[in-house]
């Protein structure tokens, strides 16, 4: 047995209990019926009914629980129309953990958040382009993209009338109208531009921190000046969702402003007391971030997480966030900016879309929550649990051979979906077979446990008539395991890890020989899409 020492334990005790209605989840009638489960809902992990899952791993974002102090708050909410108590707390808390000046714009989730902020930067782009003759193509400098980012990015680049007019319009049929559309969008689309350092293990210089910029990358747009007249915007999502919550450092965030400011100090001001560029943050994870600086940056030992976060977004001009991760709450979020100019123009047009400004979509004591639980995301405790909790799954599935990306992220798991199929340098699931996420069915078939394949069918490409795999993802078929915040205990993710390493050892034994679409929308096809088992 550990002395007491060594043992790490949840900083909470546990009031209010939710049973886990599928809670016998090895017996040969629950494995049948989660067989049916999945099948009636044609093996889509977003299309299984909630009761019938024992451990739910799908995602980390409003899926966590509430504090007593969240929940008291709650009951203080003020639900005036305009210029509720809640929303004065709301800000006065942003601004205690953001540090400084920000101006807060509260919306429903971090996805409006980016709405907002994409609307306001393409907007005044379009004008410039109208009446400046500036360039139309636009960049995103940003380490990599969360879809909803790309897409509210790539949403507001649609086409506007002036460029209708250049080419696009409404002459021909249809067909000849969208192709036309198409091929005038390539040229003026945002070009998106992922700058995350290379995290190849091979090439892995930068310990933990794979959620960093590349800055010759950045450096070599920056410097130019006709590609930097095109750069909308300079971001960072941290934690870096997408490449495996891989944290930003602190020196790279540094030497990001530091650039930005030093090529573009002499272009116009964006807006009235903007800088030329703004560097905003995806803050989503911030805290997690934070973490990971404190326990792997040079120097950042002794400090606490609220006050690296601090040091954080005193590098940034704002930030979108999606107060479901490291706000602590079930619904929330907004944007932040240190620009008067930013928010004015951010009011006249989240008034048509969320609601009036200072309640943005959401009840005042969903703003209460909101509030508090800023506060306690930057608690040193929390977060410690938090990445520890995700870190132990991490370091059971490692010892025992399961194949996991590596260096372990903040939020959750990523298995590797392509390495987990292979035995003895075979493939037991081809590639176009979609093996991530036969191992997302499996796992919930066998043991109850729902995740969600990040590959293939996210990043992948499908012939329209045939339905098979053209072109899969590019580096491996993740699976990610997000852990929800103070949710499941120890045990449960002792339950999580037994099962993967079981069906690790047993892979040759897989019901099914692989997964193909039967139904694929062109727009975010991990939500909807149906699948069929690939027969032995
Ligand atoms: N940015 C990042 C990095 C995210 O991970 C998410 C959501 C968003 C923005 C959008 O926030 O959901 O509040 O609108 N990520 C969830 C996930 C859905 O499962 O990773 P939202």
């Amino acid at each position: 047995m550990l002395p007491p020492d060594r043992i790490t334990f949840e900083p909470f005790k546990i009031k209010m209990v939710e049973p886990i209605l599928a809670c016998d989840p090895l017996s040969p009638v629950s494995i049948q019926r989660r067989g049916d489960v999945i099948a009636a809902a044609r093996y889509n992990m977003f299309k299984i009914p909630a009761r019938e899952v024992t451990i739910d791993l799908l995602t980390d974002s409003g899926t966590g629980a509430m504090s007593q102090d969240q929940w008291s708050g709650m009951m203080l909410g003020d639900e005036s129309y305009a210029q509720a108590t809640s929303f004065e707390r709301f800000e006065n808390s942003i601004q205690s953990v953001l540090g400084g000046q920000f101006l807060t714009v509260p919306t429903h989730q971090g996805r409006a958040a980016e709405h907002i902020l994409f609307h306001l930067l393409n907007a005044k782009a379009d004008r410039d382009a109208a009446v400046n003759h500036r360039p139309r193509r636009r960049r995103v400098l940003i380490n990599s993209f969360f879809d909803t980012t790309a897409a509210n990015a790539m949403l507001k680049g649609a086409l506007t009338s002036e460029e209708l007019e250049a080419g696009g319009g409404n002459q021909g049929t249809y067909d000849e109208i969208q192709a036309k559309d198409a091929e005038l969008r390539k040229k003026l689309l945002i070009v998106r531009n992922q700058l995350v350092v290379d995290q190849k293990p091979e090439q892995f210089e930068h310990g933990i921190f794979g959620g960093n910029i590349n800055l010759d990358k950045l450096e070599a747009i920056l410097s130019d000046p006709l590609q930097r007249a095109e750069v909308l915007v300079v971001m960072v999502t941290a934690t870096n969702n997408t490449g495996g919550g891989l944290p930003v450092s602190l020196a790279n965030l540094h030497a990001i402003r530091q650039m930005v400011d030093r090529y573009s100090s002499g272009d116009p001001v964006w807006m009235e007391g903007t800088p030329p560029i703004m560097f905003m943050m995806d803050a989503c994870r911030f805290a997690e971030n934070a973490y990971f600086i404190q326990q792997h940056e040079p120097g950042q030992q002794n400090r606490s997480v609220a006050e690296i976060a601090r040091e954080m977004f005193e590098l940034v001009d704002g930030c979108t966030m999606s107060a479901k991760k490291d706000g602590m709450v079930n619904i929330g979020g907004f944007l932040a900016t240190r620009h008067e100019a930013v928010r004015t123009a951010a009011w006249e047009y989240m008034v048509e879309i969320e609601g009036f400004y200072t309640y943005g979509g959401l009840a005042g004591r969903d703003l209460e929550a909101i509030a508090i639980g800023m506060r306690e995301g930057v608690d040193d405790r929390r977060v410690a649990q938090r990445v520890e909790q995700v870190r132990q799954l991490w370091t059971w599935l490692h010892e025992e051979g399961v194949p996991v990306k590596a260096p372990c992220g903040g939020h959750g798991v990523f298995l590797k979906g392509w390495e987990f199929w292979t035995e003895n340098g075979q493939l037991l699931v081809e590639k176009e077979d979609l093996p991530g996420h036969l191992l997302a069915v499996e796992l919930y078939r066998r043991y109850g446990i729902r995740a969600c394949e990040i590959g293939t069918i996210m990043f992948g490409d499908v012939d329209p008539i045939t339905k098979r795999v053209t072109r899969t993802a590019p580096d491996e078929d993740y699976v990610r395991l997000a852990i929800p915040r103070r949710v499941y205990t120890e045990s449960h993710m002792r339950y999580v890890a037994a099962a993967l390493v079981e069906m690790y050892r047993e892979r040759s034994k897989a019901a099914f020989k692989g997964m193909r679409f039967t139904y694929r929308p062109d727009a975010l096809p991990h939500f909807l899409s149906h699948f069929e088992p690939v027969s032995k």
